[in-house]
């Protein structure tokens, strides 16, 4: 018997980060030496959950025919980001406690403190808002600063180029009033300057694709749809990245971007949308906070979808709530003010973070219109446009974008639980993962009862080895432990939420049965080894 316990946020938040830096699913990185905000490690176990999420995803949504992973770099040139418009507009607001010198980023702070959206203020209002409502430093209570405009990239130069030895050389030589000789190094640092290729870590995975797409459209045969996707990295220089694996300044993407043709919106896919009639679609309308739950059909034909857009819609809906298993999602219509100018339709998907106690942004769904391979024409002077059946035109983009660690933590959140039981008559409280098999960072795990009888023990190897052979694989990660009384090995298994627990006992030795322990219902089978394996084949 299960009963869970009920936790507030501050409870559920201590539970995820303890049992995350314990367990080895993540650590602050470079933590022996007081680690960096907004950086985090995976540890083993955590890197086996990362990588059955990707696996997961990348069959679910690139299982289409002509939809195919790519690889791109992490350090992208200038002129492909001016292009893109982020060196002129990926910022933040940023104001700075007079007092402290700490930083944030002025418009969360409004947010958290007057509880209105203050996304599309400007930095002249949002510091008059400020001042006005007697906003001050979260840290010390300090007066805070005008808001300044802060970039979010991390900017680079690529290439053998030193120019800081130099800037030394020009102060000591300013310092010493060398003017004639001062003025003889700007101008070489002048030189060294016009030399630098300048670059940045790429804030998105998305831009490889567009970039990449006349190769990749030419290779299969100029046809569309054509499905580009990368999972990697993606670098932001977040303000204060203060919530856990939330918000990260280096954070891993999942992101599809579809390149179509415009004049089909409304005929792609109309057929297929059949296969998410069943779906209950929960939903926030920023434009009017309006909230309801209404079925897909009804749901497509409120906002008016076109059937392209409609069917990603759906697919994205029942991979977070069937495939994930996600319990509280919805999407939200973002208002006009909010969304970016070139998104002509724009649904982000959010779901409820106990350990934040608010709905969070894990993905969008954005129909970019021309926008991105346009610019890159203009700018690159490369025409980028296709011609199918002597029609000419820029193909259009729709983005599917997810932010992995965004969904391991939503993963945490939904299914890292504690709960008192009754095993054997007495009770206890257990903490358990009860995450879906698919997704469990170990498959099984196979104990003999005791570790100090040489009989069980081998048996236990016997049947360690058996299941090593049949599921030879390091996704299906298979452990052997003797250490500890076997309740404790159970409750080790159940923290990182393994589904099955092999026990080995003296019936074994007598029958050649073995107990299997399921982990969410705690009930033992007892079946023999021979089944073993297709037992375990029919379960996953
Ligand atoms: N290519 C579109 C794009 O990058 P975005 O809304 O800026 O859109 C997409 O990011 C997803 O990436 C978000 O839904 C979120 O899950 C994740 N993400 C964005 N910034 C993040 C950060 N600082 N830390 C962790 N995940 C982040």
């Amino acid at each position: 018997m299960a009963e869970e316990i009920r936790l507030n946020k501050e409870e559920k938040k201590e539970l995820i980060y303890q049992w995350a830096f314990k367990k080895a699913f993540f650590y602050p990185t470079a933590e022996i030496y007081g680690s960096l905000a907004g950086f985090y490690d995976y540890g083993s176990i955590g890197t086996l959950l990362k990588r059955n999420w990707e696996n997961i995803w990348r069959n679910y949504f690139l299982s289409e025919e002509n939809f195919w992973e790519i690889e791109g770099n992490f350090i992208l040139p200038e002129k492909v980001l001016i292009a893109s418009g982020h060196v002129a507009n990926f910022n933040d607001p940023l104001t700075e406690c007079k007092k402290c010198k700490e930083r944030f980023r002025a418009d969360h702070l409004i947010e958290e403190k007057l509880n209105i959206n203050a996304e599309k203020l400007t930095n002249t209002e949002m510091s008059e808002l400020i001042k006005k409502r007697n906003i001050s430093c979260p840290n010390c209570g300090g007066e805070l600063g005008e808001v300044k405009t802060f970039g979010l990239m991390f900017d680079l130069k690529v290439g053998p180029i030193n120019d800081k030895d130099k800037i030394k050389d020009l102060i000591q030589l300013i310092e010493k009033e060398n003017i004639e000789l001062a003025k003889k190094i700007v101008k070489e640092i002048n030189e060294i300057q016009e030399k630098i290729n300048m670059a940045y870590l790429r804030p998105e995975t998305a831009q490889m694709p567009y970039l990449n797409f006349k190769r990749e459209f030419e290779a299969h045969r100029q046809k569309l749809p054509l499905g580009l996707a990368i999972i990697g990295k993606a670098f932001r220089n977040e303000i204060s990245p203060r919530q856990g694996l939330f918000r990260l300044r280096e954070f891993t993407q999942a992101e599809l971007q579809i390149f179509f043709d415009p004049e089909l919106i409304n005929e792609l896919k109309k057929e297929e949308l059949k296969e998410w009639e069943e779906l209950k679609i929960s939903y926030l309308n920023s434009e009017n906070n309006e909230e309801g739950v209404l079925k897909f059909y009804e749901f497509i034909k409120k906002f008016e979808l076109p059937s392209f857009y409609a069917y990603y819609l759906g697919k994205m809906y029942n991979f977070f709530k069937n495939v994930i298993g996600l319990k509280r999602i919805r999407v939200r219509k973002l208002s006009e003010e909010e969304k970016a100018f070139y998104n002509k339709i724009h649904f982000d998907f959010e779901f409820y973070f106990e350990s934040l106690e608010s709905w969070k942004e894990i993905a969008g769904l954005h129909y970019r219109t021309d926008h991105d391979l346009g610019n890159h024409s203009k700018h690159s002077g490369v025409d980028l446009s296709v011609n199918i059946n002597g029609r000419k035109f820029i193909p259009h983009v729709l983005e599917i974008s997810l932010g992995v660690d965004r969904n391991i933590l939503a993963v945490i959140d939904n299914y890292l639980t504690k709960e008192k039981i009754v095993e054997n008559g007495k009770e206890s409280e257990r903490v358990v993962f009860k995450v879906k098999r698919e997704l469990s960072p170990l498959k099984v795990a196979i104990f003999p009862l005791l570790k100090n009888k040489e009989e069980l023990v081998n048996k236990a190897k016997e049947v360690y080895n058996l299941l090593k052979k049949s599921f030879n694989n390091y996704s299906f990660k298979i452990i052997y432990d003797e250490k500890g009384s076997i309740g404790k090995r159970y409750r080790r298994q159940d923290e990182i939420g393994t589904p099955y627990c092999i026990t080995i006992d003296f019936e074994t030795l007598e029958d050649n049965t073995i107990t299997i322990r399921d982990r969410d219902s705690m009930k033992q089978e007892r079946i023999k080894i021979e089944e073993l394996v297709n037992y375990l084949k029919e379960k996953f």
